[in-house]
């Protein structure tokens, strides 16, 4: 698949089966995301997968962002629209977390940011051209201050979750998407 295909033909795919996904998979993945462009060559991002029975954890700790987030929450909250994003993680194979590190400056966390959510992206077209589905997901809980999921993963509350990307085979690839063409969007100065 030439680059120009990859591009405009990956999807964000939901559905995925439950078949697991081979490690050598993952790391072909991997092994792309590192050679994103980044400033000052900060190589700012860090990959943290989570296949089999690890899930459980990393969804846990989806659920306990929701209740920071919302301390009034009843029950049925908590366990409903509380435990949507810790469901998509038990439905997928795989959650890869992309965090990024914090810079020495302001400017050089932003940069960071950036950087890392430019190795999601060759993480998503590397998927898409091994025929695996994925979808970036960030949801409100990775925002959350302070964040259980960097207590989870032992980071300090300065590194930032650029996102994380649920992966598996697509149980289709049909999808219907639809973007503003460029000329819509772009000005030329002669
Ligand atoms: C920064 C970022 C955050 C995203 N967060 C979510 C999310 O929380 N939930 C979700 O379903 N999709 C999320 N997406 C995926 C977008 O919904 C998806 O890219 C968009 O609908 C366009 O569809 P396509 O990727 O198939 O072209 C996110 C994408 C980006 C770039």
């Amino acid at each position: 698949m030439d680059v120009f295909d990859a591009m405009r033909t990956r999807a964000s795919l939901a559905k995925l089966k439950p078949d697991a996904v081979p490690r050598e998979l993952i790391e072909q993945l991997l092994d792309v995301a590192v050679w994103a462009p980044n400033h000052k060559m900060t190589e700012p991002w860090r990959f943290w997968v989570w296949s089999g029975a690890s899930r459980e954890k990393l969804a846990r700790a989806f659920c306990d962002n929701y209740r920071r987030d919302h301390p009034d929450a009843d029950q049925d909250e908590l366990d409903g629209p509380g435990c949507k994003t810790a469901n998509r993680v038990l439905a997928a194979p795989v959650t890869l977390v992309v965090t990024s590190d914090v810079g020495r400056n302001e400017t050089e966390t932003l940069e960071n940011l950036v950087s890392a959510s430019l190795a999601i992206e060759h993480i998503l077209l590397a998927a898409h051209a091994l025929g695996l589905g994925a979808y970036w997901r960030t949801g409100e809980g990775i925002y959350t201050q302070p964040n259980a999921l960097l207590e989870l993963l032992q980071l300090p509350q300065s590194a930032r979750v650029a996102g994380f990307v649920l992966l598996g085979y697509p149980e289709s690839t049909e999808r219907t998407r639809r973007r503003t063409p460029w000329q819509e969007k772009t000005q030329w100065f002669d």
